[in-house]
């Protein structure tokens, strides 16, 4: 029987475009789908679709640079672009891990501790509390847990990604977005990391720019395939990747292009 439960959607976009205003690139244009709640919905397609661009737009990340944005963007149902929203709190409800984990100077410990003393937390009990809480949902506290105040930066590169997870995961976001958070990395911390985001999916939304085709295929609960700023198909990861309705998704998929 096909399950036809409702999903809750955490994020709905609707009519989005964004335009770079220094060279007058429109990377995003009538993007409109909907971002499940604790789910893993992963962005994919070739360079240049938009992927990153949608990503920062989710938590107004690229505010920072000359952007003109139009349509809406809903976080639980009310509009992130709206002028009483403020993104220091829209920025910690939804967290960005980037490419490249880039570990603070400091011990694996004091990486966590950091963001959350940074807002004004001191009791020690907290910032314990949250290194623990974080490292294990990164799936990386039993790696660590006897060395924390060894420094973060002797870490093994998917180490290194995971706490970077951690890191964010400390400020206890709503949605962890990633953008490519394996790309540097190697087949056995690549499935640490995965593994790691099938855990935080269950109590975050999750939403990921994977590194490859195969990486979406394998966690992508939910897909959205971008080209060319536009929103080609989005559909279910499994019927997406068994049954695509595009025949341009069918190419990419099947490595005809991209
Ligand atoms: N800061 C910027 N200023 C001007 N144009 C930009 C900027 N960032 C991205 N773009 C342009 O927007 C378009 C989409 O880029 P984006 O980085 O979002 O794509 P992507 O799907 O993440 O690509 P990749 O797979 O290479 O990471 C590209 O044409 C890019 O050149
Ligand atoms: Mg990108």
């Amino acid at each position: 029987m096909v399950n036809i439960a409702k999903t809750e959607t955490k994020i709905s976009i609707d009519h989005l475009y964004v335009r770079y205003e220094d060279d007058g690139t429109e990377s995003l244009r009538d993007i409109h789908f909907d971002i499940p709640i604790h789910a893993i919905t992963a962005l994919f397609g070739p360079a240049g679709g938009g992927k990153s661009t949608l990503l920062r737009t989710l938590n107004r990340l690229n505010d920072m640079v000359d952007v003109s944005t139009r349509g809406s963007v809903l976080l639980d149902g009310v509009d992130i672009f709206s002028s009483n929203i403020d993104v220091v709190t829209l920025r910690r409800r939804v967290g960005i891990v980037f490419a490249q984990p880039i570990p603070l100077p400091f011990s694996i410990s004091r990486n966590i501790r950091y963001g959350l003393e940074l807002a004004g937390e001191n009791r020690r009990s907290r910032l314990d509390d949250a290194v623990e809480r974080s490292l294990r949902a990164a799936a990386l506290w039993d790696e660590v847990k006897d060395r924390l105040g060894d420094p973060a930066i002797a870490l093994s590169g998917g180490q290194q990604q995971r706490l970077c997870i951690a890191r964010v995961l400390a400020l206890e976001p709503e949605v962890l977005m990633l953008d490519e958070p394996t790309s540097g990395l190697d087949p056995i911390s690549t499935a640490k990391v995965e593994a790691s985001l099938q855990l935080l999916k269950q109590d975050y939304t999750v939403i990921i720019a994977p590194s490859s085709i195969q990486q979406t295929a394998r966690i992508a609960d939910w897909a959205a395939f971008m080209l060319q700023g536009e929103l080609v198909e989005w559909n279910r990861g499994e019927d997406l990747f068994s049954a695509p309705r595009n025949k341009k998704t069918e190419d990419y998929i099947t490595g005809r292009f991209g």
